[in-house]
């Protein structure tokens, strides 16, 4: 018998939360398509993992862990979107407005965002703790530095790629962290930190897959940051530099880790995740880049 997990439970659990008998049937549909089946979760587990090391009950965490994946979803749908990356595959599937059409995957977006504070809130009333969760996903979500804030730089005559990076994957990897703190009591300085340093691992792995990975592999459709000149740190750093400045946040992060009671399983947790998730030298057929000199220093 194959064991449910806990996180897809909540998230089932999370869904039906948020649709009803007065939601139309290809807005569920939609909704749902969006959601599941997912991707790594990595950003929820890595809340969970946090508040776990930390000290917190697992229910209380769950919550957070649940609306910071619905925003997560929310983000690719709207990202897939012809004005955006007009992506057609996402997860391996259709994406969502490739499905459905343009204007219910802007409403699924839209839906997702609200249900995941939505879902935040009502969990304050077990866990009023989570009240501060409110407004540390709402800056992870907003146009100061959060995800809108990203997404937006793409539409700036120049951007600084590590600033666009930063706000458009390090906050919400940096509400995940804090979001499991503040569940746990914990210092939330620290744990953010380590949110930092895993975003800027993240997004480092998700530049190198653009350029060395396969559709199959990755579920969606590669090279898109040289064919639409998108700021890409592995075009700018070359390959070789990519991989070592990849490998250094991954070891960053897993030092930052502060002194708690589940530090060192938390340390195996993400140094095993990483290894799982994130493009190697291994993996490169050939480097699309070996005719172009590094654009920076
Ligand atoms: C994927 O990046 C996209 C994001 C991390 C953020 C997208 C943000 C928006 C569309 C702004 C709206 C925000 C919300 C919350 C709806 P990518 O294109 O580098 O990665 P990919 O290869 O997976 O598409
Ligand atoms: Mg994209």
């Amino acid at each position: 018998m194959t064991r449910t997990d806990p996180l897809e439970t909540a998230l089932e659990r999370g869904f039906a939360q948020i649709i009803g008998p007065r939601t139309p049937p290809r807005l569920v549909a939609a909704m749902h398509h969006a959601l599941f089946p997912g991707g790594a979760r990595f950003r929820p587990r890595l809340l969970l993992a946090v508040a776990g090391a930390a000290g917190a009950p697992s229910a209380d965490a769950e919550a957070a862990a649940v609306a910071v994946e619905l925003v997560h979803c929310a983000s690719l749908v709207h990202d897939d979107l012809p004005c955006f990356d007009n992506a057609s595959i996402r997860r391996g599937r259709m994406s969502v407005h490739a499905k459905f059409g343009e204007s219910l995957a802007v409403l699924v977006g839209d839906g997702l965002i609200v249900a995941a504070f939505d879902v935040l809130a009502r969990a304050t009333v077990a866990c009023p703790t989570l009240a501060s969760a409110i407004g540390l996903l709402a800056a992870a979500v907003g146009a100061n530095g959060g995800l809108v804030a990203g997404q937006a730089w793409e539409d700036e005559p120049s951007a600084d790629v590590y600033r666009y990076h930063q706000a458009k994957t390090g906050a919400l990897f940096e509400a995940a962290t804090s979001i499991g703190a503040v569940v746990a009591g914990a210092e939330v300085t620290e744990w953010r930190a380590v949110g930092t340093a895993l975003g800027e691992a993240y997004q480092l792995a998700d530049d190198l897959g653009d350029l060395v990975g396969t559709p199959t592999d990755l579920g969606k459709p590669v090279g898109q940051d040289l064919i639409h000149a998108r700021p890409n740190a592995a075009i700018e750093l070359g390959l070789e530099r990519a991989f070592a400045r990849l490998e250094s946040a991954v070891t960053r992060a897993a030092d930052l880790v502060p002194a708690c009671p589940g530090d060192e399983g938390f340390r195996d947790w993400l140094l095993s995740s990483c290894a799982r998730v994130f493009p190697t030298r291994a993996q490169v057929r050939q480097d699309p880049l070996r005719d172009r000199a590094p654009l920076s220093a």
